[in-house]
């Protein structure tokens, strides 16, 4: 650690930028990280003192932390976050916008001594592979330790980010404080945090102010607010993409190797199917993982698409994972984790909601209260977290840090439908799988099996996307038109009832079963059904070894169409596609319309295996 900038970088914009937020800030102190394990473990040692963190036992999980946050510090604030382009409408109905210049000043007031008594760390990072052509640099200036540590997991983080940025480089500015000054011989906390937050972006700017939260993806603004607020709006720029995605690759027995993204709303077992372990049925099949939440992907000079995963850990909800949901995971996590919001054990280990091991007789809370198994509060909160680094991650790709990226083959889009929509079916061209991906969802309750209404997340990026989420859509629409070979596009639903309220599909490691299908869809494999959703698997055309209990019967369940129901969707969308008035393309509502003449030529439950 140094507050020596002139060994660090020559680069003007960048001296100048610390410069003036300095003045700004006001710090005690000034740190130049360089991304050294020496310089970790001594921030580590800081906090430890502070009591921000706990060493765990190190003979059941060496090099590892746990942080209780503040109770009002615990997750992601959508209400609280900004996307401040010059129009309005830019923005778009499906985000908080506050004009530019009226945010600045209120920035720079919050900002204003913000730092007293705190040290400034700089952080230069680069999203994706140190100089690979996908990557782009990015600094964060922080007073939170806590935030230095883990962006040296989650990032490629120091002095190789700033070798790569060079003296004329450029870089997308974060600027973050905690909010909470040192001022008057104050007394600090161990979770300094402020009531009054804001995560603020600059789309036209390309710049992110963040006041007031220490908590993942408020704080470690290369993760949602750089690779995808601000990504996003880059890539329409710059013609490419950046999604909330998974990428995971799929090995045939015959070594032929796949790649998939697939963006999933929160809670649909994401991390999970990114580290998916093949069923009994599936020998000698890999899966492999790339990354489980953030996808940046460029048109290749073959017509194809590249992608990357920004990312170098993983930022993890905790609660919920054992050895039957996510094997890898806990593989992961044995050692070099920090752990926030989970509950500490007698021995110095930590446990959570849904571990594989029952709740023992006493534990320190997320909150740091004693709690037993008797006790009506949660021992972890339900979004605690790991953060962790991916070269930790048992089923790791090969290529994950490969500069070019890997070529993408598929889409894969999810909810969580407890009706009318199938296990899974394949669009019938780009502009069809861009609406499937546009209508995508979650049932906003579970009350009434039949009668809730989807709350939609298109493409996963509903609190993600920078910009106005129609001009997104044409963007996609744009881009696919443009390629020689566009990855087909799939939407699966996992979570899909039968009459009796209970849910049908395993999950888990058996959705392998499904993404074998996806598998022999993208390598020509043609057998298929056409339905009025799309392409669908027929029974035989699954493998069902290891599970043949799964019957056909029990296959129609999930895979035949109620036409009625979905003529009910295209209604709904009627009036969802209105909020986004004239910048909704038109080639998704020609979609929307084709859909419905399918469904009204269809007979009223359209079967599967008939
Ligand atoms: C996340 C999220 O934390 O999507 O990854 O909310
Ligand atoms: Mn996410």
């Amino acid at each position: 650690m140094t507050s020596d900038k002139n060994n660090r970088t020559n680069n003007q914009k960048l001296i100048d930028w610390v410069e003036e937020m300095s003045a700004l800030t006001k710090p005690d102190n000034i740190v130049w990280c360089d991304g050294s394990a020496d310089e970790y473990d001594q921030l580590c040692a800081k906090m430890v003192e502070a009591g921000t963190l706990t060493p765990l036992n190190p003979k059941i999980r060496p090099g590892s932390f746990l942080a209780n946050s503040d109770p009002d510090d615990v997750a992601r604030v959508e209400d609280r976050t900004f996307i401040c382009s010059k129009s309005e409408k830019d923005a778009g109905p499906t985000n908080n916008w506050i004009d530019p210049v009226k945010m600045k000043k209120t920035m720079k007031e919050l900002f204003h001594g913000s730092m007293a008594g705190r040290t400034l760390y700089i952080i230069p990072f680069s999203m994706g592979p140190l100089g690979s052509h996908i990557a782009h640099i990015g600094v964060q200036l922080t007073d939170s330790p806590y935030v230095a540590v883990s962006m040296r997991v989650m990032t490629r983080m120091g002095q190789a980010a700033l070798d790569v940025l060079g003296s004329d480089g450029d870089f997308v500015p974060c600027m973050h404080s905690v909010g909470a000054p040192l001022t008057k011989g104050k007394k600090d906390v161990s979770w300094p945090n402020s009531k009054t937050k804001y995560i603020v972006h600059y789309p036209e700017e390309r710049s992110i102010w963040s006041y007031g939260s220490g908590y993942g993806g408020n704080a470690l603004l290369g993760k949602k607010c750089f690779s995808l607020r601000i990504a996003s709006v880059m890539a329409r720029d710059e013609g490419w993409l950046a999604e909330h995605m998974l990428i995971l690759g799929l090995e045939s027995p015959k070594g032929k190797k796949t790649y998939v993204a697939a963006a999933f709303p929160s809670a649909c077992g994401k991390t999970n199917l990114a580290m998916l372990i093949p069923p009994e049925g599936f020998e000698g099949w890999k899966v492999s993982t790339i990354g489980d939440d953030i996808a940046w992907i460029k048109p290749g000079k073959d017509g194809r698409l590249y992608a990357i995963n920004p990312e170098a850990g993983y930022f993890g909800v905790v609660p919920g994972t054992s050895m039957k949901t996510n094997p890898s995971a806990m593989t992961m996590m044995k050692s070099n984790t920090i752990f926030t919001n989970v509950a500490l054990t007698d021995d110095g280990d930590v446990w959570w909601e849904g571990h594989d091991e029952k709740a023992p007789n006493h534990l320190i809370d997320w909150k740091g209260n004693d709690w037993t198994p008797d006790s009506n509060e949660l021992a972890a909160h339900p979004n605690a977290r790991f953060t962790c680094a991916t070269s930790q991650c048992p089923t790791v790709d090969p290529a994950w840090d490969n500069p070019a990226g890997v070529p993408i083959s598929a889409f894969i889009f999810g909810g969580r439908l407890s009706h009318t929509f199938p296990l899974v079916y394949e669009s019938l061209n780009w502009d069809h799988g861009v609406y499937m991906a546009a209508t995508m969802g979650s049932e906003a309750t579970a009350a009434a099996v039949n009668q809730a209404a989807i709350r939609r997340d298109p493409m996963a990026m509903l609190p993600f996307c920078g910009y106005n989420m129609a001009d997104y859509w044409s963007h996609w629409i744009r881009l696919g038109q443009s390629l020689k070979h566009p990855p087909k596009i799939f939407r699966v639903n996992w979570f899909r009832k039968n009459n009796n309220g209970n849910f049908t599909w395993p999950g888990f490691g058996e959705n392998m079963r499904v993404l074998k299908w996806i598998f022999d869809r993208v390598n020509d494999k043609k057998d298929a059904a056409e339905s009025p959703f799309g392409y669908m698997p027929k029974y035989k055309d699954i493998n069902w070894s290891g599970l043949e209990s799964f019957t056909s019967d029990t296959f129609e369940e999930i895979m035949d169409i109620d036409c009625e129901a979905g003529k009910k969707e295209v209604e709904e969308l009627k009036a969802y596609f209105a909020t986004f008035e004239d910048r909704l393309p038109a080639e998704i509502e020609n979609q929307r319309i084709a859909f419905s003449k399918r469904l009204n030529e269809a007979p009223e439950i359209w079967r599967i295996n008939s």
